[in-house]
């Protein structure tokens, strides 16, 4: 019986075969962040944050996936995209031809191919989801295409859609941080709560370390509740950002927040939060 690769045409060792020397492909134990949360939390934000943080050291080697459909992070990072993972596949769909040249060059190739690169970070978009059809080998392919494209990197940062969706199909599965982003509503604070519900139970996010942000925090606002939802769903709090008026400014002025002064505080606060949280040795 076909293997569904082969059943699209796709031979996976051939592919391994032909990964080119410059794509080291021994595992490497790069960081891994997925950001996660309700609707209009902040994700996109911290994610943009973090890139322009690990970008500002120097010497890593950092990777922001889009992994929302309704593409957000370009603009945030002051990126243009033109094409998608998403495109991809839907020509792998469509066309023999570019199925043929995924089995010919490494997928891990035509991924790099569609790779946007900004000052100290690449940019890749995943664009939509699967669409009609079932096409599993394609997308285990892109999958695998991606896991073995990001350990080119030392920071890989994942910007994912909003609520479990993403943690319940295993998009984000083996990373080393996942962050559940909430604005101070009891809301929010719900759907992190759903989305710990099932991250805690996957075997596959089993060694991630996992914990809530509070965004969005007003001057004087408590976000004792919150705290002890937190605590009572046995959630760790990894940290708050403060409400920032740069970031209304640069994103009603339709500018890319990447570009605010690091006095910023959602910068300096998300600085603060990686130097919690980040194992090891960066100098964050
Ligand atoms: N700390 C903050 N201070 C002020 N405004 C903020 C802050 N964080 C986010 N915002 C604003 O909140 C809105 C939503 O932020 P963002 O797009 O990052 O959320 P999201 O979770 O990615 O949303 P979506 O679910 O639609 O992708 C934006 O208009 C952004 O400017
Ligand atoms: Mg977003």
């Amino acid at each position: 019986m076909k293997s569904p690769q082969e059943e699209h045409g796709l031979s996976e060792t051939g592919m391994v075969k032909s990964l080119p020397p410059e794509f080291d492909s021994s595992p490497k134990e790069g960081l891994r962040i997925a950001v996660v949360g309700k609707g209009g939390s902040g994700k996109t934000m911290v994610v943009a944050t973090m890139t322009r943080v690990f970008a500002s050291i120097g010497n890593l080697r950092v990777l922001a996936i889009d992994a929302d459909s309704a593409v957000s992070l370009p603009y945030a990072l002051g990126i243009e995209v033109d094409r998608t993972v998403s495109d991809i596949r839907n020509q792998m769909i469509e066309n023999p031809q570019a199925r043929r040249e995924a089995r010919d060059r490494h997928i891990s190739l035509l991924i790099s191919d569609i790779l946007k690169r900004g000052q100290g970070f690449d940019v890749l978009v995943m664009g939509r989801p699967e669409g009609p059809g079932c096409y599993c080998a394609i997308n285990d392919l892109l999958k695998y295409g991606i896991e073995t494209f990001s350990r080119q990197y030392d920071v890989t940062l994942i910007d994912c859609e909003a609520g479990p969706e993403q943690v319940n199909r295993r998009v984000v599965s083996g990373v080393g941080i996942m962050m559940i982003v909430t604005d101070p509503s009891m809301r929010g604070v719900r759907v992190a709560g759903s989305i710990w519900e099932v991250a805690r139970k996957d075997e596959q996010l089993k060694s991630t370390h996992v914990g809530l942000v509070i965004n969005r925090l007003k001057a004087k606002a408590d976000d004792g509740l919150i705290a002890e939802s937190a605590a009572r769903m046995g959630l760790e709090v990894f940290g708050r950002i403060p409400e920032d008026e740069n970031v209304e400014h640069w994103d009603s002025a339709g500018r890319p927040i990447i570009d605010m002064p690091a006095s910023s505080p959602s910068v300096e606060a998300i600085r603060g939060i990686l130097r919690a949280v980040v194992p090891g040795r960066l100098s964050l």
